[in-house]
């Protein structure tokens, strides 16, 4: 048979799809996706049984979290799953809990078998930067660079987001401490969804327990909502100072900013990042000095 692909265009394919989680095949006989569309039923008729939507994107456009693809494009909102298993949630605030070190916390969260995230991904990514660092900064997921590596924030958006704070005189090696909501990356950088981030969100609220930063950065929508345990949105949320309570009763600064990936897509809004880093900068000036 020959195929209506190029070699390069096929292997594109297989790459996007291998970034999508897609890597079994699940049927003996080669399906033509191609010959499928043109008979698609129309909108609003149930795709057959089996059926894997039409790639919404050029397959090497897909690849990274940073890059074109999957956040450029006009995605619905993360659909309102319920979670899967109230339980799963359950045994991650158990499996936090227990941890009483951030040594604790790495080997609880590298054991946890509870989330779907971890059967996909190469690595668990825990941490970077100085663990007794003043800042702790919380972003969304892995991508597919730290995926890779292991560690938060070491792709594209990683290396904004280190310029970012070496504007304000802040490094990685001594003053930042860089986690995410998630430990694992989700199939093709795809939004995390509600299940994934209640069951994460227990492991990152104890590390900021275990961490006790001085201060904390929110960068994203993802890690601003669910620490904030809220729905308002990035946009209304960054540039404010909101306080995170600790289980003692402390209250940490914690600030939303626009996320290093949104900023790479939408440089217009680096204007308003630039004020909120030299908030963050002024703040920790204060707390630092008492
Ligand atoms: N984006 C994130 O939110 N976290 C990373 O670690 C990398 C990209």
């Amino acid at each position: 048979m020959t195929s209506p692909l190029a070699p390069d265009d096929v292997a594109a394919l297989l790459r996007w799809y291998d970034a999508a989680g897609v890597d079994e095949a699940i049927g003996e006989t080669p399906l033509d996706r191609y010959a499928a569309t043109a008979v698609a039923p129309s909108a609003g008729a149930s795709p057959p049984r089996g059926a894997v939507p039409a790639a919404p994107q050029a397959p090497a456009a897909a690849t990274s979290r940073t890059g074109t693809a999957f956040r450029e494009a006009p995605l619905a909102a993360p659909p309102r799953v319920p979670l899967e298993s109230p339980q799963l949630v359950e045994d991650a605030r158990a499996a936090a809990a227990a941890a009483s070190s951030l040594i604790e916390l790495e080997a609880a969260i590298r054991a946890f078998e509870g989330c779907s995230l971890k059967r996909l991904a190469k690595n668990t990514v825990f941490a970077d930067g100085a663990a007794d660092a003043p800042v702790m900064v919380v972003g969304e997921a892995p991508g597919e660079d730290e995926d890779r590596l292991g560690k938060p924030f070491v792709g594209v958006s990683g290396r904004l987001m280190d310029r970012m704070f070496a504007a304000i005189g802040l490094t990685r090696e001594r003053d930042l401490y860089i986690t995410n909501i998630l430990n694992w990356r989700p199939p093709g950088n795809r939004t995390p969804n509600l299940s994934d981030v209640a069951i994460c969100v227990a492991f990152a609220r104890r590390h900021i327990e275990l961490k006790r930063p001085k201060l904390l950065v929110l960068a994203g929508g993802v890690p601003a909502k669910s620490l904030l345990d809220t729905e308002t949105g990035i946009t209304r949320l960054r540039g404010r100072w909101f306080d995170y309570a600790l289980a003692d009763g402390t209250r940490l600064p914690a600030m939303p900013i626009f996320h290093p990936a949104y900023l790479l897509r939408s440089p217009g809004s680096k204007r308003q990042t630039w004020v909120d880093l030299l908030n963050i900068r002024e703040r920790l000036d204060q707390i630092l000095a008492h």
